[in-house]
């Protein structure tokens, strides 16, 4: 690896104009800077000519890689239109097409309406939940994550089950930030996730209450847990028997596990779902789908759910180009994700088995999660808590140092572009590095 000379003149530079040398979420401390030049793959290179492969995929949106050719060939085709339809009206045929394929693809998806941002999907769907159930409060889980914005950010659960489960605030928690409402922790409850009693017994108790059950239904930001078997099956029938809205928030899961999304695949079917990251492959789109009835409360404009940028056309005929090559070969895309995973994972299985070192490694499709904690699977945050953080937090930084970049906290993203040279070359590294730790 070469010095980051250049990239450190970059973060002094960015430090003198910039809160931040990104403007992404909270840089954690200690990372080495590293601005990026170029990518092609999976892999990218940094201003100082180091070359990474990429298991970080821009946080999750990039399913094809870095500037996959059909991808940005078909842009490129489009770029002079495009460049119309934004100085133009923005209203084009291709959002109508993009929302059939969702709607074909997606179980819960009888209506979809774009935006910008997970984050914006996500309170655009409290907002209809609540006008469908004209209740206020909205359930939402330890160790999910649904965006930047008071009302979902952070909070530490309150295991005291004698009175409405608010959520608290702590320094301890990661997601803590200043200048917060102080109310908005009073908009939800929070619950620990794939734990059927307390959803119950909270839903006895409030459900006359609770508007909308807000959960990942697959837990990736809290270690790719899954749902334990027949959980969400109970949520849904809670739900239905409680008259509240049941929102999946996909936006991890949204097309990077399949084409009809983690509920496709689990086999259950919310009211609502969010989605963003991987549903135009790397560029900004968001989207929430549902059911007819609720999403119709736009329709009769008894909801608003404005943006000057919804539906903009480069973000649209990026999503429409995403799902047509997703769609090709019917999947072949997901088949060689799935495969490169699986050498991945079992690679570093037996890595981590030959060298000793307890390792938990789990996910769906797309992305998994390695984490140095004894067990062969976990539910939840909660079966985490013991799990070697500050390990982690070297593994990556040397994994770094090796040209292999990973997500904090242990998330690996797996996109199609990754060569088998690609996993070895991964694997040698991570054994190497699970070797000094
Ligand atoms: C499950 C989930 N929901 C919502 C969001 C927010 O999406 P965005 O960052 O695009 O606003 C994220 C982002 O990581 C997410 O993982």
């Amino acid at each position: 690896m070469r010095p980051n000379s250049n990239s450190m003149g970059l973060h002094e530079r960015a430090l003198k104009v910039m809160p931040g040398p990104q403007s992404n979420l909270r840089i954690p401390l200690g990372v080495r800077p590293t601005f990026i030049k170029k990518g092609s793959g999976a892999h990218f290179w940094d201003v100082d000519e180091n070359q990474y492969i990429d298991f970080m995929l821009g946080a999750g949106p990039g399913v094809f890689g870095q500037s996959n050719k059909d991808y940005i060939q078909a842009l490129k085709d489009q770029l002079d239109t495009l460049y119309y339809c934004i100085s133009g009206a923005s209203q084009t045929p291709m959002e109508v097409e993009l929302a059939e394929k969702i709607v074909e693809h997606v179980p819960c998806a009888e209506k979809v309406r774009f935006c910008l941002s997970g984050t914006e999907a996500v309170q655009l769907a409290i907002r209809l939940a609540r006008a469908y159930t004209k209740r206020h409060y909205f359930i939402r889980f330890e160790g999910h994550y649904h965006g930047w914005l008071d009302n979902v950010l952070g909070g530490t659960t309150n295991d005291d089950l004698t009175g409405k489960p608010f959520a608290t605030e702590s320094d301890q928690d990661p997601m803590t930030t200043e200048g917060k409402d102080p109310f908005a922790l009073q908009q939800s409850f929070k619950l620990p996730w794939n734990d059927i009693e307390i959803l119950e017994h909270t839903l006895e108790r409030y459900g006359q209450e609770v508007g909308m059950v807000l959960m990942e239904p697959i837990n990736c930001n809290g270690g790719c847990c899954p749902p334990r078997p027949g959980y969400l099956q109970r949520v849904r029938e809670l739900c239905t028997r409680h008259n509240i809205i049941l929102c999946f928030d996909e936006v991890i899961t949204g097309f990077r596990v399949a084409l009809n999304g983690a509920q496709g695949q689990l086999g259950v079917t919310p009211d609502l779902a969010t989605f963003g990251k991987a549903l135009a492959g790397g560029i900004p789109l968001g989207a929430v789908a549902g059911k007819a009835d609720v999403m119709d409360l736009l329709l009769q404009r008894k909801v608003i759910g404005a943006g000057t940028f919804n539906g903009y056309p480069f973000g649209i005929a990026a999503g429409l180009i995403s799902m047509k090559l997703l769609e090709k070969d019917e999947g072949a895309h997901y088949r060689t994700i799935e495969k490169a995973q699986g050498r991945m994972m079992s690679g570093l299985k037996e890595i981590s088995k030959r060298r000793g070192i307890p390792a938990l490694i789990q996910g769906p499709r797309g992305v998994f999660f390695y984490q140095f904690i004894d067990k062969e699977i976990a539910y939840s945050i909660r079966d985490l808590k013991t799990a070697d953080v500050l390990k982690q937090n070297a593994f990556r930084s040397l994994l770094a140092d090796e040209g292999i970049l990973i997500m904090w906290g242990g998330r690996w993203y797996i996109s199609a572009a990754l060569t088998g040279a690609d996993i070895d070359r991964a694997l040698e590294a991570a054994d190497k590095v699970l070797g000094k730790l």
